[in-house]
């Protein structure tokens, strides 16, 4: 069995009426994606939050006059002394996750960092170390492995359902969804463009379903073509800030598992596409598989038989993050078992920073 302990069964049994142990919890870096974490919550008893830390002061007030937010700091180390939390959301931009996390850590909180979990694998290799120091739990934000498809699919992989998993296409691809708002283009604050930013889920999620090999090699490619020039371009995402766009466009990569598996990786933010692409497929020795639409493809009586599931449960973007800030929760306060630790991060991280040494490289590189 793989640690996949959000199954259908406990999706339908984990409605809790009154929680008898709370987790105070804070948020360092209070802008967009803290908001879809304080909704989340809203709906999770377990938690109850304590304040937040953000550099700017507008967000800070923003998170008094809407969510009701008293305790608030523009620097997370008087957070940390004066309020005292159970636990840390670390929603900052990804140059700032190993820091604020590692601060946290060391201050006796628990941790859930948003994705990705750092910059390069050696800051993630820190935070481990952290929370194993401080005895503390470290999760990383990867909310579509607790996707109903996913979890499906893992489900599938442990009855054996697939045989030997040994290729699986990863794409993460926009038409024309450069991000306006935040630091997403900057790549001394983020770490990189589409690849770390949106590949990152599809990957995670692709990782989780093979059984999470080890990556051994990798070998890819980087563009810059659109973002660092203004574009007159009618689109939905319009007035990205090209003049301080300095990360890829487009990624491509190519990973090698220690069980001969192969991952093919597509991210990017403007592929000149027919439309968006959120998906990955697997190909397995007795059967594959679709994420969306999600099917199975294998062989039975005989015959080729494309398997699709006649329900699963809803699963929007919003109900996403109640799974995997309740199953961080549940990690805390009863030591159930986390679908998304530090070390699944930093598997992850390695592939991302694989693709990007070989890319800067120019040929394949291994991965330790
Ligand atoms: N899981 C998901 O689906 C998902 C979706 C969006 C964003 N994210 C991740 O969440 C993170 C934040 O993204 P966002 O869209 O909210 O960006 P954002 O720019 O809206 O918010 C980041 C906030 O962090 C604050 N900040 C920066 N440095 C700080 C510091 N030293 N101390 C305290 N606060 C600081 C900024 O002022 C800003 O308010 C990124 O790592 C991103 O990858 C995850």
């Amino acid at each position: 069995m793989s640690n996949s302990s959000v199954g259908a069964e406990s999706f339908a049994t984990q409605k809790v009426k009154k929680a008898k142990k709370r987790v105070r919890v804070a948020i360092i870096g209070c802008g967009g994606i803290s908001e879809t974490h304080l909704a989340a919550m809203s709906q999770i008893p377990e938690f109850e939050v304590v304040g937040g830390c953000d550099i700017k002061p507008e967000r800070l007030e923003l998170m008094k006059s809407k969510y009701g937010m008293t305790a608030v700091y523009e620097k997370w180390d008087d957070l940390l002394a004066e309020v005292k939390p159970d636990a840390i959301l670390v929603c900052t931009p990804n140059g700032v996750h190993a820091p604020a996390a590692i601060a946290a850590l060391n201050a006796g909180c628990h941790v859930l960092t948003e994705k990705p979990m750092a910059m390069t694998p050696d800051e993630c290799k820190a935070m481990i170390a952290a929370a194993k120091a401080n005895k503390r739990k470290l999760v990383v934000g990867f909310q579509f492995r607790y996707h109903p498809t996913s979890q499906m699919l893992v489900r599938a992989r442990e009855a054996g359902e697939f045989g030997d998993v040994m290729f699986v296409k990863c794409q993460a691809l926009r038409r024309r969804g450069i991000p306006n708002w935040g630091v997403f283009g900057q790549k001394e604050l983020q770490g990189g463009g589409p690849m770390i930013d949106i590949g990152v889920h599809v990957i995670e999620m692709a990782h989780y379903v093979m059984g999470s090999p080890k990556p051994v090699a990798a070998s890819g490619n980087c563009w810059t073509f659109m973002g660092n020039k203004p574009s007159e371009t009618l689109s939905p995402w319009p007035n990205w800030d090209w003049k301080t766009y300095t990360v890829e466009d487009m990624a491509i990569g190519q990973i090698r598992f220690e069980n001969g598996a192969i991952m093919q990786i597509e991210a990017s933010f403007c592929a000149h596409i027919k439309e968006d692409v959120w998906n990955f497929t697997m190909m397995g020795s007795k059967g594959g598989a679709n994420w969306d639409p999600p099917g199975i493809f294998s062989d039975r009586a005989g015959t080729m038989v494309n398997t699709v599931p006649s329900f699963l449960p809803k699963a929007d973007f919003g109900e996403l993050f109640v799974r995997k800030l309740r199953n961080f929760a549940e990690g805390v306060l009863y030591n159930k078992p986390l679908e998304a630790p530090g070390e699944a991060g930093y598997a992850v991280q390695k592939i991302l920073d694989g693709v990007y040494r070989s890319a800067a490289a120019g040929h394949e590189v291994t991965i330790d």
